[in-house]
């Protein structure tokens, strides 16, 4: 048995009554035993929190860390654009080193900037490299490897046999699927509609339903995409995953820019999650996604910053402050209040998921996914009879989470990540990217 003791903390619970209690939060082993006021509780670890915030670890949704390698090399481009001339034939560069240092890069970011939880679409090959990474992180992720057996323009190492695409999918799913007592989950993970075949898509419904998994997607996030499907199958993007049978409660759809009023009703009465990246709508200039009238209607919105290189950053931070502050020019300063936000990308996230029991919240019995802030500084004061919520979204940075506890155990403390090394990291993530390009002049076609 291991214990941790946050003490003297002002914690932002996000119960159903989003309370924010002011004691002491006790950890037994991986989950939450107790919170409250001065817990008289023996611990192996006492950390103190006086002046310190703690919140649930932030949760996001639509993540790659294949891409993370690839921060900065596909700057100004939209999507179509991008994919073709970038972003796949980086992929299709990558070998199984390059895999592990892309996903420790992004986990590092991640874990440093407060998120315990991703929901991560690998790359075609390799994928088992970006597992044994977030295994051994500790962060906590539903994972899958990109499966894409159709379209053009698309380097050879990324085209896929549906069969083998959906055979290395169930292999990784059968290793991978509930390793470290569920803290990592299989999601498979359709690349999009433009890149998959009816067959795949039809399979990956079947498979997603026989093994209770989730399916990970990108969805009507471009107007050229969106066109593509409706020219090929004379129906809205939406409207056909509907028509095949894969909108359900288990599909997680990332962006979900372009939607009609029939998309939005699909969405909510199937249960589908959608996850807003709006850091990656606005840098490919994908659009803005109407958050307000999906939560209008109680679809599930959670929040993703996507790839490192559509975004810059895998920056919850940044997501909370982009998702709020977008829509108050056009659905007024309302439309997207602190509370709302906060709510995505916590508590929204583990709905997202399926865990709204498990993470999200921090409560008794809940597992131990955690940041400590410190807001004491020049950019979140005064403090004086300011809403937490607020400080958090609109004034607090990623530079203002001290500690990261996953799943129980210190993932950083007091800045130092604990799982990963940043200075191997640093230094094989450059000589990763250059050998990496050095095979991109050899990517065949
Ligand atoms: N649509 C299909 N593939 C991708 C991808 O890798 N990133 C984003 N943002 N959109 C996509
Ligand atoms: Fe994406």
């Amino acid at each position: 048995m291991s214990s941790i003791l946050i003490k003297n903390a002002e914690i932002v619970t996000m119960n159903d009554k989003e309370e924010i209690i002011y004691g002491d939060l006790y950890i037994v082993n991986d989950r939450i035993a107790e919170i409250g006021p001065n817990l008289n509780r023996e611990a192996d670890k006492v950390i103190d929190a006086t002046g310190k915030t703690v919140i649930p670890g932030f949760i996001q949704t639509h993540i790659h860390l294949c891409q993370t390698l690839f921060r900065g090399q596909a700057d100004d481009l939209e999507l179509l654009d991008w994919l073709k001339q970038k972003i796949w034939p980086l992929e299709a560069s990558h070998d199984e080193e390059s895999i592990y240092y892309s996903a420790m890069l992004g986990i590092g970011e991640l874990l440093q900037s407060g998120t315990t939880t991703v929901v991560d679409m690998e790359t075609v090959n390799h994928t088992e490299y970006a597992f044994q990474a977030i295994a051994q992180s500790g962060i906590r992720a539903l994972a899958g490897k990109v499966m894409m057996d159709k379209g053009d323009e698309v380097p050879v190492p990324l085209r896929e046999v549906t069969s083998k695409s959906i055979q290395e999918s169930v292999d990784l799913l059968e290793k991978w699927h509930s390793y470290d007592n569920g803290r990592i989950q299989y999601a498979f993970c359709p690349r999009f509609v433009v890149s998959c075949t009816e067959e795949l898509l039809k399979n990956v419904r079947d498979l997603s339903a026989g093994y209770n998994v989730r399916v990970h997607t990108h969805a009507s996030e471009n107007a050229s995409e969106i066109l593509l499907v409706e020219r090929e199958y004379g129906m809205r993007n939406v409207v056909y995953l509907d028509s095949i049978g894969l909108a359900n409660d288990r599909l997680i759809l990332a962006h979900c820019v372009w939607l009609d009023e029939q998309e939005k009703k699909i969405i909510k009465e199937r249960g589908v999650k959608v996850s807003h990246c709006p850091g990656s709508n606005l840098k490919l200039a994908s659009g803005v996604a109407e958050v307000p009238s999906l939560l209008e209607q109680q679809a599930f919105v959670s929040l993703g910053a996507d790839g490192a290189p559509c975004n810059n950053n895998l920056d919850m931070f940044n997501e909370m402050r982009l998702a709020a502050i977008i829509q108050k020019p056009v659905h007024g300063p309302t439309a997207m209040n602190a509370q709302t936000v906060f709510r995505m990308a916590t508590i929204g996230g583990a709905k997202a998921v399926g865990m709204e029991d498990e993470i999200g919240s921090l409560e008794k019995g809940k597992k131990a996914d955690l940041a400590i802030l410190n807001l004491n500084d020049f950019h979140v004061y005064p403090s004086f009879d300011i809403d937490t919520i607020s400080r958090i979204v609109y004034s607090a940075t990623r530079a203002d989470v001290e500690t990261t506890i996953g799943n129980g155990n210190i993932l950083m403390e007091n800045r130092k990540l604990k799982t990963v090394d940043k200075d191997i990291v640093l230094k094989e993530a450059n000589t990763s990217i250059k050998r990496l390009i050095k095979r991109l002049e050899t990517v065949v076609y």
